[in-house]
This record gives C-alpha cells, sequence and structure tokens, in this order.
C-alpha cells in the first residue's frame, strides 16, 4: 500500500510510519518537525519537511502516490489552542481542509483522521460512545470537531472514504512531555530524573489510556480495510479509538512508579480548572466496523513506555 502520513515525525506518527512499512507499504511523511523529530523519522520512509498550511502540501500529498493519507499533523497543545486559538484552527482546520483537498487530487481512496475525545467536552453520559454529545471544552476540541466536518464537506463528494478516530489518551516511547494526553509522559520522565511528579486534585479523576501499539493497530486495520469506513448513519464515520476502561490518575501514578522502580515521593498540588473528572470511552464501534481493539493491558504499556523513558535519561 502507498501511504502519506501527516505528522509523521511525531509521537504516534512514528510509530505509526515504523509499522505500516515493516508491513510492506511505502511511506511519504509530511511532517514540519514543529514538534515532531527526525529521529523519530523512519530510514524507509520519503521525508517532505512541507507544513500542511503551507504551498507545498498538495505537491508533496501528489509525490507520494498515496492510496490512503494519515492525517495527524496537528497543532496538539491544549494550552497552546487556548491562548493562541487562531494558530489552533489554522493548522488544525484549515490544515486539514488542504490535506483532504490535497488526498482528492491526488486520488487516494482513503483518508483517516487523528480526532480527539476532546470532541466531547465535559461528559453527561458515560462510557462515551460516537453517539454522546459533542461539546468541546476548548479551543483544541473546538478544532478538531471543525476538521471532522471538514472531511465530510470535501471527502463526500469527491467520493473518497474516510474515518475520524477520535483517540482516547495515548501514551508510550516517544511521547514528549508536553501536549494532550502528555501526563504519562510528564510522570515518567520526571521519575527517570528521580525528581517527583505531581498529582493535580484528589487524582480519582480518571482517563482512558491508551497504548500507542493499540493505537497504530487501529490506524493499520483501518488503512487496510476492504469494506466502507464512512457507512451512512447518525453518528458519522466516526470511531473511538480507546481501551473501554477508566483508570484513575492515582492507579496511573503507581502503576507507573512500579514500571520504573521509582522510590521518591509523589507531589499533590490543588486541581486545575476545567480539567474533566471523568472520561472513558467505548471502544465498541471500531470493533464492530473494522475489528480492531486494544489488547496492551495498562501494566504492560506501562513498562514498554518505562524501558524507553528510562534509556531517554
Ligand atoms: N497523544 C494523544 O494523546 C492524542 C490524543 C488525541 C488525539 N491526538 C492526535 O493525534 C495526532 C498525533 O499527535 P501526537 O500525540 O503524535 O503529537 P506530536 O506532536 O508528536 O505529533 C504531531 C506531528 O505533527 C507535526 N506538525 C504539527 N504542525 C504541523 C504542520 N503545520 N505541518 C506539518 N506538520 C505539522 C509535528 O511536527 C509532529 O511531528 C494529532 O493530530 C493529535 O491531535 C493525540
Amino acid at each position: 500500500m502507498q501511504v502519506v502520513v501527516t505528522g509523521g515525525a511525531g509521537f504516534i506518527g512514528g510509530s505509526l510510519v515504523h509499522a505500516l512499512i515493516g508491513g510492506g507499504s511505502e511511506v511519504t511523511i509530511i511532517d514540519d518537525l514543529s514538534t515532531g523529530s527526525i529521529d523519530n523519522v523512519h530510514p524507509a520512509a520519503g521525508f517532505r519537511r512541507v507544513d500542511v498550511t503551507g504551498p507545498g502540501l498538495a505537491g508533496a500529498v501528489a509525490a507520494g502516490r498515496p492510496e490512503v493519507v494519515v492525517h495527524l499533523a496537528a497543532q496538539v497543545s491544549v494550552p497552546v489552542s487556548i491562548v493562541d486559538p487562531e494558530l489552533d484552527r489554522r493548522v488544525n482546520v484549515e490544515g486539514t481542509r488542504a490535506v483532504a483537498e490535497a488526498a482528492v487530487a491526488a486520488g487516494a481512496r482513503r483518508v483517516l483522521f487523528a480526532s480527539s475525545a476532546a470532541v466531547y467536552g465535559d461528559p453527561a453520559e458515560l462510557p462515551l460512545t460516537e453517539e454522546s454529545p459533542t461539546s468541546p471544552a476548548v479551543p483544541y476540541g473546538h478544532s478538531k470537531l471543525a476538521a471532522e466536518g471538514v472531511l465530510a464537506e470535501v471527502l463526500r463528494p469527491a467520493g473518497v472514504d474516510f474515518a475520524c478516530l477520535r483517540f482516547a489518551n495515548v501514551y508510550g516511547p516517544r511521547q514528549k512531555a508536553e501536549g494532550e494526553g502528555g501526563v504519562v509522559a510528564q510522570f515518567a520522565s520526571r521519575m527517570a530524573r528521580h525528581e517527583s511528579p505531581t498529582i493535580y486534585g484528589t487524582g480519582a479523576q480518571t482517563r482512558d489510556f491508551i497504548f500507542v501499539a493499540d493505537v497504530v493497530n487501529a490506524c493499520v486495520l483501518a488503512a487496510g480495510f476492504d469494506g466502507v469506513l464512512a457507512l451512512p448513519g447518525a453518528t458519522g464515520p466516526v470511531y473511538n479509538i480507546s481501551t473501554g476502561r477508566a483508570t484513575s490518575v492515582n492507579t496511573l501514578a503507581e502503576g507507573l512508579r512500579v514500571a520504573m522502580r521509582y522510590p521518591g515521593a509523589i507531589d499533590r498540588a490543588d486541581a486545575r480548572p476545567g480539567d474533566v473528572e471523568e472520561s472513558v470511552l467505548s471502544p465498541e464501534k471500531a470493533e464492530r466496523v473494522f475489528g480492531w481493539r486494544a489488547v496492551v493491558e495498562l501494566q504492560t504499556g506501562l513498562g514498554g513506555t518505562a524501558a524507553w523513558f528510562t534509556q531517554q535519561r
């Protein structure tokens, strides 16, 4: 399969490209290296340092002759989206429009988009399903939701199949300590340096933590899926990519402490305003439609993450 991966030099993209190339695909990465790293770029991948909002995008996508485009490049930081919502909108909404238009022009048959649990905002019901109301609490969530709409607007009339994969809190090797879902990376990088991590609030707040290999597998399966992902229907072509399990930040910190063999303290601080109290997403639809489900147990994923952060020390 010929695949173009935007954001392929990032945390999730780096692992995805390794998996695609390992499976025999030819991959072209498009990334401006704003948060990604050249160290994450697979040597067998084509690499183009291009901004998805810039003039070189259409040519770079066309040069990859993609059957599938996986669009991961994004402004990923929630705090940045609050400070500079215009930048967030430009990269996440207009960048997605440009990628979708370039995919159509290049003759791609499918586009996969990295959306986010942030589109749901503070959940009114748990677990969140694709039919739950969307009510983003931060500009990043708004831009991801708007991007889903842009894909439908551009790709449906062109007859290009697409899916918006709403990732829960992804963690694993290569993740930077900043950014969305970065709590595991923050804790692990501090523990690796023998510095105490800080839990904000009681630590009873829950998240749906998913190991990066499971997310990568979802993208690989969706990319190669024989059927149609953009099924007509009320919920649109959106799929939660999650474990369906709620894990408290306290449980996470203790699991990581074991995995990192960290003997030190864990600090406590006041809860941060706006933090969602509980989050868990049902992954049932992705399993039903394209046969994916998360298989990595939390402690196994934390072990793999700990090994990587320990090496970076
Ligand atoms: N990590 C998570 O928990 C999580 C959760 C939900 C959704 N997502 C989404 O998954 C995708 C990948 O996120 P990640 O965690 O790997 O973050 P990341 O920052 O490691 O990856 C993003 C990549 O996109 C590149 N990029 C950013 N702006 C660009 C631009 N204008 N042009 C070209 N390249 C650009 C960056 O250099 C980086 O390599 C993003 O779309 C993110 O919103 C991540």
